[in-house]
């Protein structure tokens, strides 16, 4: 599995201290004695075409109520046709300031109280708690666990759907298992959605970071009537770390359901500011080059983890085809608290219950590689026996 190391990269080499900017991944354990790769945001520093877009509109000075300048879905319209091959109306491009935002405006728009909203599991958290806080239900379908792969189990997604199914949350690229649906998956999704009547809203805001030359496929460019039902999520945020600038888009089926969709948000969504509206448009024109170059990083880092976790004995991890997360399934060391060895060894991942799989970690490799190996190091403390 393991393939040559490439070149080290500056862009990913030297990465600014995060010390004192509030930065969520960091403070969560004060002290400097773990090493946080939890929470999915990198330590490495936006591509320099992102922030000269950022200082032009610092310098323009005047910060005032902002809608989405000119440039900005066609920007977008333009990155999903090069890289995923999906042509889009930026017409139906409506600017949202995250994805779980816009995953809660979906189930106050599609659902009713009490309604049911599928997706699969292990997940990404706000996916299993939005639900409740929306008055509405999440209904778990596992995804199956082979050695080689987390597969869809179709007759338990038969069987979970009832009356009151509204709703089809995918995250597509599955996250946190890093999990890439082709078409043939999709196309069955589809056709289960089409009769059951349910929308789907696919999350993909991991759909630039897919491994390996692996070709993302969005679900609402399938010609299918599901898929023009859909609605699709996306940001910057994930690929270019500007997860703190607020900025992300909804791409919603048809104009009436756009014009339904904004008045949903309405005092609620608050608007988004012009630094990420600039950092996006920036991003998705210029940001290819980094986008690849850091691919090249994330399959190398993935491959250290894969060769790391068969070095523990009772640690096994499905590899990725997308993200730069390893899921971790750490039962067959007989931890009973994984998390609390790993942090005891000085190693924060993310904890599997929050995720809906107690026994799991996930790992966040977007660091450079000199501190994924020391945390490699202390993952493997972690579950030595004494
Ligand atoms: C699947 C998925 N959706 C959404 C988000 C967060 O999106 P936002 O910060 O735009 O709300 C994340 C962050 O890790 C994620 O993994």
């Amino acid at each position: 599995m393991t393939r040559s190391t490439p070149e080290p990269d500056p862009a990913f080499t030297n990465c600014p201290s995060r010390e004192a900017t509030g930065s969520e991944k960091w403070d969560r354990w004060p002290g400097g004695k773990i090493l946080p790769l939890w929470v999915a945001d990198m330590d490495f520093a936006a591509p320099q075409p992102v922030l000269a877009a950022i200082r032009q509109r610092v310098d323009h000075g005047v910060f005032g109520y902002t809608h989405a300048p000119p440039g900005f879905a066609p920007a977008l319209v333009e990155h999903l046709q090069r890289l995923h091959g999906w042509n889009v109306d930026p017409d139906l491009v409506t600017s949202t300031p995250g994805v779980v935002n816009a995953l809660a405006v979906s189930a106050r728009l599609l659902t009713e109280t009490n309604d049911e909203i599928l997706t699969f599991t292990p997940v990404y958290p706000p996916f299993l708690t939005l639900p409740g806080l929306a008055g509405r239900r999440v209904v778990r379908v596992p995804l199956a666990q082979s050695t080689a792969a987390w597969t869809i189990d179709w007759d338990l997604l038969a069987a979970r759907v009832s009356p009151a199914t509204k709703l089809f949350w995918l995250c597509h690229p599955h996250t946190p298992t890093g999990t890439v649906f082709d078409r043939a998956d999709l196309l069955a999704l589809a056709d289960f959605a089409q009769r059951q009547s349910l929308t789907v809203v696919s999350d993909e805001i991991w759909s630039d970071l897919l491994l390996d030359g692996q070709q993302h496929i969005p679900f609402a460019s399938l010609d299918h009537p599901a898929a023009r039902r859909a609605i699709t999520l996306v940001s910057p945020s994930k690929t270019w770390n500007l997860a703190g600038l607020g900025c992300a888009a909804a791409i919603v089926p048809d104009h009436k359901l756009c014009q339904n969709w904004r008045a949903a948000g309405g005092g609620l969504v608050p608007m988004i500011n012009p630094l990420g509206y600039a950092a996006a448009e920036a991003a998705w024109q210029h940001g290819d080059d980094w986008r690849r170059r850091l691919i090249v990083l994330l399959c190398h880092h993935r491959d250290l983890v894969l060769a790391a976790v068969a070095r523990v004995p009772g640690l096994t991890c499905i590899a990725p085809q997308a993200t730069y997360l390893l899921w971790i399934d750490c039962r067959g060391t007989g931890c009973a608290d994984p998390q609390a060895a790993c942090e005891a060894a000085g190693l924060g991942p993310s904890d599997g219950r929050d995720f809906g799989a107690p026994g799991f970690i996930r790992l966040n490799t977007a660091c450079p590689t000199a501190q994924l190996e020391e945390a490699l190091r202390r993952l493997a403390c972690a579950f030595s026996t004494p």
